[in-house]
């Protein structure tokens, strides 16, 4: 499945409670079925309040999970925009999880050494390639996707890992299409208006690529897009029900 299927949500709450559901769907259907849930979190805002409730379901298997993340900002742990100190707040800190079940990109000054790093790393402990039960996703208003941005290379680059440049110049770390594809479920959450233009034309696949990062994932199977009725395109695109 290349297509991303659209769901639409009245709000980013009801958005919310439809991510948490199939984070505890796809972490029980894979613990049954492998003995463990291997999730590549997503960075940003959006996902912390499905992360803050995740925190709260100590029903779940915790220390069969192993997390990663889709992508990194190139600062140290305890930097406010370091994706895995945000995770480690909203989720990790709160729950069972092992420490060696953490794969974190690493901290450093050289991205090209940190990446292919991580690729070892994830090779090492899930596989050659790498496969994830969930890889969560979240879309810029650019329509970037994890640190893989819209007129950058990134998107092309060989491997699993590569280093980027965001707009604002700043070094990223992040998983290729190629990685990001390895996976069970693609699960992109978009929130808010400033959203809409860019998932229209990601649905649309108004450009390349290069200009719409999304739209080189390949992911064998689930690949679902959730999105309030606010970055949703009006009329949602193929006459797409809103839920929730
Ligand atoms: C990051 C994320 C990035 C994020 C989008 C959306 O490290 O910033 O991986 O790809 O998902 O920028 O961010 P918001 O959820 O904050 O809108």
């Amino acid at each position: 499945m290349s297509r991303p299927e659209l769901h639409v949500f009245a709000d980013a709450r009801a958005l919310t409670a439809a991510a948490v559901a199939r984070w505890v769907a796809a972490c029980h259907h894979a613990v049954a079925k492998r003995g463990r849930f291997v999730v590549a979190l997503a960075g940003g805002g959006t996902p912390l309040a499905a992360y803050r409730q995740l925190a709260e379901r100590h029903d779940l298997p915790w220390e069969r999970v192993v997390v990663t993340w889709g992508d990194e900002r190139l600062v140290p742990l305890d930097h406010e925009e370091r994706n895995e100190r945000s995770a480690r707040e909203a989720l990790l800190s709160h729950v069972g999880v092992h420490d060696e079940h953490v794969l974190g990109w690493g901290e450093g000054d050289d991205a090209t050494l940190l990446a292919r790093a991580h690729e070892r790393r994830l090779r090492e402990a899930l596989g050659d390639p790498p496969r994830f039960d969930l890889v969560l996703l979240g879309l810029g208003a650019d329509a970037h996707t994890a640190s893989l941005f819209p007129g950058t290379r990134s998107v092309h680059a060989p491997g699993l890992a590569t280093a980027s440049t965001a707009p604002d110049g700043r070094a990223r770390l992040t998983l290729t299409p190629r990685a990001l594809s390895g996976a069970e479920e693609v699960l992109v959450l978009v929130s808010g208006a400033d959203k809409r233009d860019a998932l229209r034309r990601t649905l649309r696949r108004e450009g390349d690529e290069d200009a719409l990062p999304l739209t080189a994932l390949t992911p064998p199977e689930a690949f679902v897009i959730l999105a309030d009725a606010q970055a949703a395109p009006s009329p949602p695109a193929d006459g797409v029900a809103v839920e929730g």
